[in-house]
């Protein structure tokens, strides 16, 4: 090999090594195998204010926005029995339930392409004019 050849092969190495580091970087937060909750920052307040009633999957199996928390809470505090919490208690447990838990992407497909669609045997607004 020829010193270039041998720095190009070194070079490539280093790049193959540094790869799966590259990718655990972006790796979601691991979730606690007990309830289930992604183990990241405030999931220790959610599990000792969220899990004294009913199972932690209750609250994993749902999902929504800041607001849909805030009045699930709400709802909770005024019909089940929940504690209030502290402002700052509170704060941290939306922010968790609206970052690891929130919205759902919408999962639909986006609609095809006229392009891609049988043509349509019927007039249409198109052909009227
Ligand atoms: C004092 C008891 C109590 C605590 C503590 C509690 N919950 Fe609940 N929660 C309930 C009860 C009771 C229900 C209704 C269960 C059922 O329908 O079987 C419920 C239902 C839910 C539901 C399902 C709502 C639905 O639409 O069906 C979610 C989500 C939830 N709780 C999240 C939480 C979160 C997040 C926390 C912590 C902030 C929490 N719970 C703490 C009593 C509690």
């Amino acid at each position: 090999m020829t010193p270039l050849q041998t720095l190009a092969t070194a070079s490539l190495g280093l790049a193959l090594m540094t790869l799966p580091l590259a990718g655990m970087a972006q790796e979601a937060p691991e979730s606690d195998p007990e309830t289930g909750l992604v183990m990241a920052e405030g999931w220790e307040t959610v599990r000792s204010n969220c899990t004294a009633c009913h199972s932690a999957s209750l609250v994993t199996q749902n999902s929504g926005t800041r607001n849909h928390w805030e009045y699930l809470i709400r709802w909770m505090q005024e019909t089940q029995g929940l504690w209030e919490f502290q402002e700052e208690t509170e704060a941290t447990i939306l922010d968790y339930l609206a970052e690891y838990y929130g919205p759902k992407e919408d999962t639909r497909r986006p609609a095809l392409p006229r392009t891609l669609m049988p043509d349509n045997p019927y007039p249409t607004v198109a052909d009227s004019g």
